[in-house]
């Protein structure tokens, strides 16, 4: 069949990551839900995003806040039912948002049907759906650890046998070499896309198949440190075999039209290019999480850019999500860190490829102080408090600055908020010229506004020490990451200001310090 030759519609487009639990609270159980998100809607189409990625809302006991899913087919009562998954996609599809969703294959939580089966008796057939294996004189099978602390490895059952988890012991590992694992994954996607999802982020998606030999890991003394680490060229995961399943799911998104989209959990960019290709994901994350110097972003962006050959995708360019620390927090907090983050995203956005705003970044939120009795996070569980965790990054959103728990539900939200969490809320900033979030939304439309010219290519340009400059087709950016003014002979049309202070005059754009600029130019900078 005859198909126009057209850009594919997830190419540089802008997704906003809503955690579903924190986003916004329609019952008021102080928990975030499906509904609330829908009520939203109007606010993510003004903010000037194209689609949106839900964190896992399934049913889950929720012991990794939904990354442990006991039922692949639903939704998860706190969070709603089945019906307010249809309403919301069929209210974002209205608003022309796309909605990629998150799914788990690596692991299922240890209350699905098949884990509790599994554990019924040492005879039990879906056992082989997960990794049992004999322990070595009551130690686990091999010395690998789980990502969260501790050994990978759960003694359950009567047999005595253990079973793999790389993360949370509640979350066992599938093992995918069993062909009834693939092929339940693929009726998960296929019942997922029919009800209308654009597209799924895909959880640590190199991790599916595990090296078959289980091999300890050989260990070599940590350069600095000395500690004990895995020697170089051992992998546990990232085996060949994944390749395979993605070619399968390539094949099903694109039996949609338009196109669904594959994104996977892949930060390391030596590994991108063997995972994003025409046939596999079309996408994976570009999270810039260097300390605040030109060089170092830089050299960062570059790696990033040439992960991924340009005719095939872009880089996905990303400053946060929900496993990070906030990265107002990352760059100094306080004025120095959102100053650095508004530069961040003029530098960041400008360039070839997707955006991922995670929620609250386009608030500039910081990481919050959450009381270590409080904290959730399994990582902070299992390792006993040595981690801190990740639920400084995860309180909710703060939506109106005067109403109690800042408007995000009237009953005390699952994560405490901080003193002054709602002098950041969304109606405060809507208020405000000179806010985050006006900053992003003049971003994300001058971005809309000039889609068309950009091409698929920046270069970098001359600039002085601590300062970055690339052109792409008539966008020039510019930002200065020193404490000092700096002067830049560089001639346009001021598009977009990161600070008040930023001027162009003439030859002349003037930056004061931590801070950035996009400029429309008739050369493009760099050319
Ligand atoms: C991914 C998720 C993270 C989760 C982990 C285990 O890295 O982003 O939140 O804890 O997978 O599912």
């Amino acid at each position: 069949m005859w198909r126009p030759v057209r850009t594919s519609w997830w190419r540089n487009a802008v997704f906003y990551q809503v955690y579903v639990r924190s986003f916004s609270d329609s019952d008021n159980d102080g928990i975030g839900d499906l509904p609330g998100i829908t009520s939203r809607l109007d606010y993510l189409e003004s903010l000037g995003v194209d689609g949106v990625w839900l964190t896992p809302f399934y049913p889950s006991p929720q012991k990794d806040h939904g990354y442990d899913v006991a039922d692949y087919y639903g939704v998860e009562p706190r969070y709603g039912m089945l019906d307010d998954f249809d309403d919301l996609i069929a209210q974002a599809h209205q608003r022309g948002l796309k909605v990629l969703i998150d799914i788990v294959p690596n692991h299922t939580s240890d209350h699905h049907p098949w884990f509790e089966a599994a554990l019924s008796s040492p005879d039990d057939p879906h056992r082989d759906l997960y990794h049992f294996a004999k322990g070595k004189d009551g130690a686990p099978p091999n010395n690998w650890m789980s990502a969260f602390g501790g050994p990978a490895w759960t003694q359950a059952g009567a047999a005595g046998d253990w079973y793999l988890h790389l993360f949370a012991p509640q979350q066992p590992d599938l093992n995918w070499r069993n062909r009834a694992v693939p092929a339940e994954f693929h009726k998960i996607l296929k019942y997922w896309l029919d009800r209308g999802a654009d597209g799924f982020r895909i959880d640590v998606a190199v991790a599916l198949f595990k090296r078959e030999d289980l091999a300890d890991r050989p260990l070599v003394p940590h350069r600095i440190t000395g500690e004990p680490v895995t020697a170089p060229g051992f992998d546990i995961i990232d085996q060949a075999e994944v390749h395979g399943v993605y070619r399968g799911w390539r094949k099903l998104a694109g039996e949609y039209e338009p196109e669904r989209v594959l994104l996977g959990e892949i930060f390391d960019p030596a590994r991108q290019p063997r995972y994003i290709k025409p046939d596999e994901l079309h996408m994976a994350f570009a999270l810039i999480d260097r300390w605040w110097n030109a060089a170092l972003w830089k050299s960062a962006i570059d790696v990033f850019r040439h992960a991924v050959s340009r005719g095939t995708s872009l880089p996905s360019w990303t400053l946060s999500n929900h496993d990070v620390v906030r990265h107002v927090t990352r760059l100094g907090g306080n004025g120095t860190g959102r100053d650095r983050a508004k530069a961040a995203a003029l530098l960041l956005f400008g360039l070839p490829g997707q955006c991922f705003v995670y929620q609250g970044d386009e608030l500039g939120l910081e990481e919050a102080y959450v009381p270590p009795e409080r904290r959730q996070d399994p990582l902070v569980i299992r390792t006993k408090g040595a981690n801190q965790g990740r639920d400084g990054c995860r309180v909710p959103m703060p939506w109106r600055e005067h109403e109690p728990n800042a408007g995000f539900s009237t009953a005390p939200p699952w994560l405490p908020m901080p003193p002054g969490w709602g002098r950041s809320a969304v109606d405060a900033q809507a208020r405000s010229t000179t806010s985050m979030l006006s900053l992003y939304r003049r971003l994300l439309a001058t971005r809309r506004g000039l889609a068309r010219r950009l091409p698929a290519t920046m270069r970098w340009a001359p600039a002085p020490k601590d300062c970055l400059v690339y052109g792409r087709g008539p966008l020039t950016v510019a930002c200065n990451f020193s404490r000092r003014p700096q002067k830049l002979e560089l001639a346009g049309r001021l598009l977009l200001a990161s600070s008040p202070g930023v001027t162009a005059h003439g030859e002349t754009l003037k930056l004061p310090p931590n801070s950035a600029a996009w400029l429309e130019t008739r050369r493009s900078a760099g050319s």
